[in-house]
């Protein structure tokens, strides 16, 4: 048998073995450290991430399985971020727990690991984690919430907040409904049951390979997920008896077939910067563009909010994502392989689809093309994105006048003033909510609308930021410019009035400027006196090194992998 990397700290009669163990011992008998795989189990479990709580619970059978196959399991809490709660933005800490995570990785007597996250941020820093130390690992995703109902109708998390907070503005329901409603929203333990970056992200995993097939998407409160945990903790110890990496599951191929998931479900633009830093992590040249020439042809299937009708739960009792993918397994690549060791479409075989409301036949699409376009032009140089899903048909191809704010804070002082000029042709221009800028490039993209022109019934209006927005939200709303105001952008020479011109189908985004007047703008000075100028801590760290949102939004000195070896002894 090939030693196991814990050997390194465990084995044999030296000091430092010695001390290894002692401290280890807590009565396990000295077998416990031979020959045995030892198993961390990343748990992001924190009582600040309530989509996150019942990872503990999750946690316990996931323990039992790696029992079971012979293993040691260790819980290992890490860094956790609970989306709605973390300012300024969790994505400003999401390379942090992803670094947190992978250091602690490797310095520990690790062989092998179980990550266990679900809040938006969370999956998406254990891969990289998971990717950069490339330590044998799989994801139990935590599943999200059973769905709520307020007044006999369903509501969706995140997705019915919006609507129902323009409702109040637009005068269409009281203000006291919308704080009845509140105690329905969160039904049960699990994250938000949209198709929101934690939906998103979570059957994405399992699309990279890095999830038992057929177990992503189980809710929370569902018993098969305690049963899927307790399979991935017996797996765990076989990937390390196989040595099988997150570098030979996670390969070009496996996030081809992750671009070709998130068409089909209609998943969130911020899985777009996700999959971009997780590629980083592993140097598979996966560009920007690559989201488009997969996805962007891929028929939407799956009819979830914030795009369609249904939330999680409908999904899986309607066949989960193997029955998505089977739909459109002639556009997988067929080499991709999962933690089991067998390629993905392997798994596709005894997929079925139980509710073709839910789940859509391939003939009959909700939409013929699901995937996020990514646009350039004189206004993004590098490129942005939009979700024709969630956007509306007639603003798809528009020209308009530029609505300029300087930041959030002027957004929010102005939007309602009777005076702004602003009408349902405007395009809302919002600047300094890019990674640098703001920082963290937070989820304010999809500005809320004037109350004047929710009055006159518009409910939507083209816009356009250099941040993100909530997978849960909706609209005809470009995001993720590159590069952004704070980084020497286009986007800090727009001033109101100027023409601006979206054009989807041409994958076009163009200030209708001319070049010689462009070029003799100064970026806006009020823009530049709002970006975030840390003098300490994190921040500074991350505005000094963070890339921009084409690449993925991670650190410079993160791209990459260092790999598990620890060379020095700590004694
Ligand atoms: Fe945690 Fe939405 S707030 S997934
Ligand atoms: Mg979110």
């Amino acid at each position: 048998m090939t030693p196991l990397r814990s050997d390194d700290w465990y084995a044999g009669s030296s000091r430092n073995a010695y001390i290894h163990r002692a401290w280890m011992r807590r009565g396990a008998p000295s077998s416990a450290f031979e020959g045995r795989p030892q198993i961390a189990i990343a748990n992001t479990a924190s009582d600040l991430t309530p989509c996150n709580v019942h990872l503990t619970e999750v946690a316990r059978s996931v323990r039992d399985g790696v029992h079971e196959a012979g293993g040691v399991p260790l819980e290992l809490p890490v860094v956790s971020l609970g989306e709605t709660q973390v300012r300024p933005t969790a994505m400003l800490w999401r390379n942090m727990a992803a670094m947190a995570t992978e250091e602690m990785l490797r310095a520990n007597p690790i062989d092998g690991v179980v990550l266990l996250g679900g809040c938006d941020k969370t999956i998406p820093s254990l891969l990289m984690a998971a990717a950069s130390v490339d330590l044998p690992a799989l994801v139990v995703p935590g599943g999200p919430m059973l769905t709520g109902t307020f007044r006999g109708k369903p509501l969706g998390c995140g997705t019915d907040v919006w609507r129902l907070s323009e409702e109040v503005r637009a005068g269409t329901i009281s203000a006291e409904d919308f704080s009845r409603s509140e105690s329905a929203t969160v039904r049960s333990k699990g994250h938000c049951n949209t198709m929101g970056t934690a939906s998103t992200m979570g059957l994405l995993a399992e699309a990279l390979g890095m999830v038992i097939p057929g177990t992503a998407g189980t809710p929370a409160p569902d018993s098969r997920l305690l049963e899927a945990a307790h399979g991935a903790g017996r797996l765990a110890v076989e990937l390390v008896r196989e040595e099988r990496r997150p570098s030979q599951v996670l390969t070009r191929a496996s996030f081809h077939n992750a671009i070709v998931a998130l068409a089909a479900i209609g998943g969130s633009t911020n899985a777009v910067v996700h999959l971009l830093a997780l590629a980083g992590r592993l140097g598979v040249d996966l560009r920007l563009d690559d989201v488009d020439t997969i996805g962007s042809r891929v028929p939407l299937l799956v009819d979830l909010q914030p795009a369609g009708r249904f939330l999680m739960d409908d999904l899986f009792r309607a066949g989960g994502l193997l029955a998505v993918l089977r739909e459109v397994q002639d556009l997988l690549d067929p080499s991709a392989l999962t933690v089991t060791g067998r390629p993905l479409v392997e798994h596709l075989d005894g997929a079925q689809v139980w509710d073709r409301e839910v789940i859509r036949a391939r003939e009959a699409p909700l939409l013929d093309e699901g995937g996020i376009a990514v646009l350039r032009g004189n206004l993004a140089p590098d490129g942005c994105v939009i979700k024709p899903a969630a956007a509306s048909p007639h603003l798809l191809h528009h020209r308009g006048r530029a609505v300029v704010f300087d930041s959030i804070e002027d957004f929010h002082a102005r939007v309602d003033d009777p005076e702004l000029d602003v009408d349902a042709d405007s395009v809302m221009v919002l600047r300094g909510c890019g990674p640098k800028g703001y920082p963290g490039m937070p989820e304010v993209a999809n500005m809320p609308l004037p109350t004047k022109l929710l009055e006159q019934g518009v409910r939507d209006v083209v816009r356009v930021c250099d941040g993100r927005m909530s997978g849960t939200a909706y609209g005809t709303v470009v995001l993720h410019v590159a590069p952004e105001a704070a980084a020497g952008g286009p986007l800090a020479l727009v001033r109101d009035g100027d023409w601006i011109e979206l054009d989807v189908p041409g994958r076009r985004l163009t200030l209708d400027v001319p070049e010689a007047q462009l070029a003799a703008r100064e970026p806006s000075a009020r823009a530049a006196a709002a970006y975030a100028a840390p003098t300490r801590g994190w921040e500074r760290l991350y505005v000094d090194h963070v890339r921009q949102a084409d690449t993925g939004a991670d650190l410079d000195f993160l791209v990459g992998a260092s790999g598990h070896r620890v060379t020095r002894e700590s004694h």
